[in-house]
C-alpha cells in the first residue's frame, strides 16, 4: 500500500505524505498543502480532519471500541477506579500502590477552596445554572495559583496541578449546590474515596444515603466520562492551550464548551426530555416522530454520536448499572421504563437505523444521577467532575508535544469583494 496520496491539481501531480496511527488509521498529512498549492481544506465540524496524533485515548466507532491508553473501557469500569484512571491518561501507564497513593493523597490534601472563591461563589443567584459557577470557579482560580498562571508549566508543576483541579472541582460542585440549598459548603475528608468524598461535599447531614454501593456506582460514572479523545470540549481545551492559555483558562473552555446541548448539556436535556415525554402520557412514540420530522427542530436528545455509529460502549455499561443502582437505593424511576422503550423502538426504526443513531453516554447516565439524589441542571456538572483529568492529560499531551503550533483555521472568504467608502451623505 503506498505510503503517498497524489493529488492531481490545475494539472500538476502532488504526492501528499500518509500516516498510519498503531491502530491502522490512516491520514492525509496535508500540513503542506497550501505552501505547494495555494489550496486549502473545507471540513464544516472537522468531521474528516484531524487536528493531533495522540496516545491517550482510541475510539472506534464502528465497532464500538473505547479504550484508555490501550485498556479498554468495560475492563476499567470493572476494576479501576477513576482516581487510577486519571493516573493512567494522564501518565501513560497504570499506577503502582504506592504511585496511586500518592496522586490519592495529593487530591485529600485540598480540602477546601480559597476564601475569595467561596465568596464568588455566593454572590451567584440560587437559581443560576451550576455551569455558569463552575467556569467562573475555574478561571478566578487563576487568580489563587499565580505559581499556576503561567504559559509554560514545568512537568513538576503539571504534576501538582492534576490532584488540584480535580480536588477543586469536586469542591466546586459542593459548594455550589449547598449554596443553592442554603447551607454551607464543607471540607473534603481525608478519610474518603473520591466518589464519596464527593458524595460527602453534596449531601452530608440527616438523610445522606451515601452507601460504598451509591460511591463504586458514581465512581464508575466518572470513569467512563473520564475521556474521549477530540471531542469538542477536548479540542477547544487544546485549542486555548496551543496560544499557551494557562490551565485554568483553558479547562473552563472546555467547560463551556461542554455546556452545549449537543455536547455535554445532553444529559440533561435527555433527562427533560423523558420528564416531557412522562407528562404527555408517556407516548414516546409521538418523540420519535418529532425527531424524523424534518420540520421539527427537535432532536432525540442522548442518541447519535459523530464517531459511534455502534452502540456507545459506555450507554451500554451505564444502561446495566442503572438497574443495578436502581435496585441497591431502592428506587423505582418510570423514566427509566421510558427511555428503555424509546431506546427499543428507535433501534428498530429505520430512520434511526438508516442512520446508526444508537444511545450515547448521556442518554442513561441521567437516570443513575437522579437516583443519587442530583439536580438536573448539575448533570452537565458532573460530566465536568468526569472529563476533567481527561482534559488535563489532552492539554498536557499538546503542550509536552515539540513543534505544537497555535490552531489557527484558514476560511474560504464569501463576502463582498473590494469596494470604495462613501460618506453618509452620499449612502
Ligand atoms: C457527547 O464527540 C464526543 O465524543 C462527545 C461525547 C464525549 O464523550 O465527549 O461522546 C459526549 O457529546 C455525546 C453526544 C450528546 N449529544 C446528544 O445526545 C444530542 C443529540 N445528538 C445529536 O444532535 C447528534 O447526533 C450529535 C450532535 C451527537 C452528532 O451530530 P453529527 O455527527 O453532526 O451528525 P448530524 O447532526 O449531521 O446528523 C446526521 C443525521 C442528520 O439527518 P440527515 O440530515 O442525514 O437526514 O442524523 C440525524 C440528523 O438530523 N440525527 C438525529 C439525531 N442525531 C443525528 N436525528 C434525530 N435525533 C438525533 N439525536
Amino acid at each position: 500500500m503506498s505510503d503517498t496520496a497524489k493529488l492531481e491539481l490545475e494539472g500538476k501531480t502532488l504526492e501528499l505524505p500518509i500516516i498510519t496511527g498503531s491502530e491502522g488509521e490512516k491520514a492525509i498529512d496535508i500540513r503542506q498543502l497550501r505552501a505547494n498549492t495555494g489550496f486549502v481544506t473545507l471540513d464544516n465540524g472537522f468531521m474528516n480532519s484531524g487536528s493531533c496524533e495522540s496516545a491517550i485515548t482510541f475510539l472506534n466507532g464502528e465497532k464500538g471500541i473505547l479504550r484508555y491508553r490501550g485498556y479498554p473501557i468495560e475492563q476499567l469500569a470493572d476494576s479501576s477506579s477513576f482516581v487510577e484512571v486519571a493516573y493512567l491518561l494522564t501518565y501513560g501507564n497504570l499506577p503502582t500502590q504506592e504511585q496511586l497513593n500518592t496522586l490519592d493523597q495529593k487530591i485529600k490534601n485540598i480540602k477546601q477552596l480559597p476564601e475569595g472563591l467561596l465568596q464568588l461563589i455566593q454572590t451567584f443567584p440560587k437559581d443560576a445554572h451550576p455551569m455558569g459557577a463552575i467556569s467562573s470557579a475555574m478561571v478566578a482560580l487563576s487568580a489563587y495559583h499565580p505559581e499556576l498562571e503561567k504559559s509554560d508549566m514545568t512537568a513538576e508543576e503539571m504534576d501538582n496541578a492534576l490532584p488540584l483541579l480535580m480536588g477543586y472541582t469536586k469542591l466546586i460542585l459542593g459548594a455550589f449546590y449547598r449554596h443553592a440549598q442554603g447551607k454551607a459548603p464543607l471540607e473534603s475528608s481525608d478519610e474518603k474515596d473520591y466518589a464519596s468524598d464527593f458524595l460527602n461535599l453534596m449531601f452530608n447531614g440527616p438523610g445522606a444515603n451515601i452507601t460504598p454501593a451509591v460511591a463504586k456506582a458514581l465512581d464508575v460514572l466518572l470513569i467512563l466520562h473520564a475521556d474521549h479523545e477530540q471531542n469538542c470540549s477536548a479540542s477547544t481545551v487544546r485549542v486555548v492551550g496551543s496560544g499557551q492559555a494557562n490551565i485554568f483558562a483553558s479547562i473552563a473552555s472546555g467547560i463551556n464548551a461542554l455546556w452545549g446541548k449537543l455536547h455535554g448539556g445532553a444529559n440533561q436535556a435527555v433527562l427533560e426530555m423523558l420528564q416531557e415525554i412522562q407528562e404527555n402520557g408517556g407516548d414516546y412514540k409521538l418523540y420519535l416522530a418529532k425527531a424524523k420530522d424534518k420540520n421539527d427542530p427537535f432532536r432525540l436528545m442522548g442518541f447519535g454520536h459523530r464517531v459511534y455509529k455502534n452502540f456507545d460502549p459506555r450507554a451500554k455499561i451505564i444502561k446495566k448499572a442503572c438497574n443495578t443502582v436502581l435496585e441497591q437505593l431502592g428506587v423505582e424511576d418510570p423514566l427509566l421504563d421510558i427511555a428503555k422503550g424509546l431506546e427499543e423502538e428507535a433501534l428498530k426504526d429505520e430512520y434511526f437505523v438508516k442512520r446508526n443513531l444508537y444511545p450515547n453516554v448521556d442518554f442513561y447516565s441521567g437516570i443513575i444521577y437522579r437516583a443519587l439524589g442530583i439536580p438536573t441542571n448539575l448533570f452537565t456538572g458532573m460530566f465536568v467532575l468526569g472529563r476533567l483529568p481527561g482534559w488535563m492529560a489532552q492539554w498536557r499531551e499538546l503542550r509536552e508535544t515539540p513543534g505544537t503550533k497555535i490552531s489557527r483555521p484558514r476560511q474560504i472568504y464569501t463576502g463582498s469583494n473590494e469596494r470604495d467608502y462613501r460618506p453618509i451623505s452620499e449612502r
